[in-house]
């Protein structure tokens, strides 16, 4: 398989009515665990990289990324998550990322237009997908959230209007969702309508962040293994579904691959406490994120699709 664009790989989804993963990438062990999942369920995938990813890893993880996808026998698409300026689109663009998101979804309406239009001209020149968003989300958008603390749900009409200004390939909507562990009270409430709103007056392939599900009985388990995570909560998988179900393609998911991951490692420490292998140590963490992402696959409906 060779690499595929975010907008093939999420047009497949759309026609086909299932949902794809975008998992967040830091390290060689998630990348593998990544395409371990995918191959292992036949899903097709996103290897979704931050910048703050890229300066982790001294951009190595760019390498690690565009190599295992080029080996993988499903489809596989590296993408730029939340890139905050053109200069790094670019940079991404140059080293052969087939997908890129322009955030510019603090600044206003016009602003955001302006500078996503321009890494989608730049970018269509070489057929490399753009995803930008509309609307605020919590978590990491929290500096700009509005002034009563809640984050601001994306309107069909805009939608419309930044898809038609700005030629974005794909669209990330605020529909209550938030990125972190934190996404809420009891069950967030996520606007479901409003997702078949958007698709019904949109083309462009629908993207979900901050969609992780925080499961409860992982959080107990790394807090029982002496971690310390107060009022953790994410999305149930029946909203997951729902979305789905109203035309939502992409979902993001971050957090449970560094909660299962960190809650593997600390459960392998504490019963291990003379082992100095890294290989070891990390070996658990692997697993467990690639069992988190193997039922993700399943959850999506792109289980069997790759
Ligand atoms: P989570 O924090 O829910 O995993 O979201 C990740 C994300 O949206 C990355 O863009």
């Amino acid at each position: 398989m060779t690499l595929h664009t975010g907008l093939d790989v999420l047009s497949a989804a759309q026609r086909g009515g299932y949902g794809v993963g975008a998992f967040n990438t830091d390290n060689l062990e998630t990348t593998l665990a990544i395409i371990d999942a995918a191959e292992t369920t036949r899903s097709p995938v996103m290897l979704a990289i931050t910048s703050g990813a890229l300066s982790y890893s001294k951009n190595r993880i760019a390498d690690i990324a565009l190599i295992e996808a080029r080996q993988a026998s499903v489809p596989v698409a590296v993408h730029l998550d939340h890139g905050d300026s053109f200069e790094v689109c670019m940079w991404c663009i140059r080293h052969g990322f087939t997908s890129v998101m322009i955030d510019k979804s603090h600044e206003d309406e016009a602003t955001n237009i302006r500078q996503t239009r321009r890494v989608v001209d730049a970018a269509r020149a070489v057929g490399v997908s753009v995803e930008a968003e509309i609307g605020k989300l919590g978590g990491i958008d929290a500096a700009a959230e509005a002034g009563d603390g809640s984050a601001q749900l994306t309107t069909a009409d805009e939608a419309v209007r930044f898809v038609e200004g700005a030629g974005c390939d794909t669209l990330a909507i605020a529909v209550g969702t938030a990125h972190g562990p934190n996404k809420g009270i009891g069950r967030p409430h996520i606007a479901i309508e409003r997702i078949g709103e958007i698709r019904a007056r949109v083309d462009a392939p629908l993207v979900m962040h901050g969609a992780s599900s925080v499961p409860a009985d992982v959080v107990e388990r790394f807090n029982a293994a002496g971690g310390h995570l107060e009022g953790a909560v994410g999305i149930h998988d029946d909203d997951i579904r729902q979305a789905i179900g109203r035309g939502m393609c992409k979902v993001n998911v971050g957090t449970d691959l560094r909660i299962a991951s960190s809650t593997a490692i600390r459960e392998f420490v504490r019963s291990h406490p003379g082992e100095i292998d890294m290989r070891k140590i990390l070996k658990p963490a692997r697993a467990e994120m690639a069992r988190v992402i193997e039922a993700k696959m399943v959850l999506l409906g792109s289980a069997g699709k790759g």
